[in-house]
């Protein structure tokens, strides 16, 4: 059997397809799809899964926040059922310490947004502290970002995160892919994930994560995450994360 046989082979394991970071109006207002049309989208695309990232903010917290952002996963779960998807909880937070973004991955309920608010200026140290659990996982998102202003985005202490969204594929910003993959490498960053970062019906499809098992639930897909038994897609090419599965 030749090397490019058992690769195919290996590959085609890695059947299920998800995307790890996308957002919805009008929990995410930067968001130009609804839940609904975001599951649309996304299974016109041949996606199995996506978590849901909207943004949170630390301002203090209104009802009316807390209700669409979590409304939103029930929007998106109903419109998955229709084509047996599965909608995974997350969020993307900002902090106040540093220009960076982290996405949580776990599972979120009314009760979580309020031990979150209770901090008035929350870091990426405090929240971390906090709320590390082996069912949720903080990966900071799209850590060199630079929007071509004066603050490009940091990368946090690798001692402060479960890992990076090395592959951010979003169109809007320059990502610098390449010093985050080379930091991810350096600092031996033990969970590498990529994201389309997706707001918008055009930036459809850009990236997934590729599993063995379909995730049924949040903490089932951070386990997988944990046991970094997937792959990646890079529009539709697949991309080992690491040396050794
Ligand atoms: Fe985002």
């Amino acid at each position: 059997m030749s090397i490019s046989t058992s690769l195919k082979e290996m590959v085609s394991l890695y059947c299920y397809r998800i995307e790890m970071h996308a957002h919805s109006y009008p929990a995410s207002s930067c968001a130009k799809m609804t839940g609904e049309e975001l599951i649309e989208e996304l299974h016109a695309h041949g996606y199995h899964g996506v978590v849901l990232t909207n943004h949170y903010i630390p301002v203090p917290l209104t009802e009316e926040w807390v209700k669409d952002f979590l409304d939103a996963f029930e929007e998106a779960k109903a419109a998955a059922q229709k084509y047996g998807m599965t909608v995974y909880y997350g969020m993307e937070m900002t902090f106040w310490d540093a220009p960076s973004e982290c996405l949580i991955y776990g599972d979120m309920d009314d009760e979580l947004l309020r031990v979150m608010a209770e901090e008035e200026n929350p870091t990426f140290a405090s929240v971390y502290q906090k709320l590390r659990s082996p069912d949720r996982l903080f990966i900071q998102a799209h850590p060199f970002r630079d929007y071509g202003t004066d603050d490009p985005q940091v990368p946090l202490s690798p001692e402060m995160i479960d890992g990076i969204e090395a592959y951010n594929m979003s169109i809007t910003a320059n990502n610098c892919v390449h010093l985050a993959v080379e930091y991810a490498n350096r600092h031996q960053i033990p969970i590498i994930t990529s994201g389309s970062d997706l707001h918008a019906k055009d930036q459809v499809g850009a990236t997934a994560i590729l599993t063995k098992t379909m995730p049924k639930t949040t903490q089932e897909l951070v386990a997988i995450l944990r046991s970094r038994d997937y792959l990646l897609e890079i529009s539709g090419k697949p991309l080992i994360p690491y040396d050794f599965l």
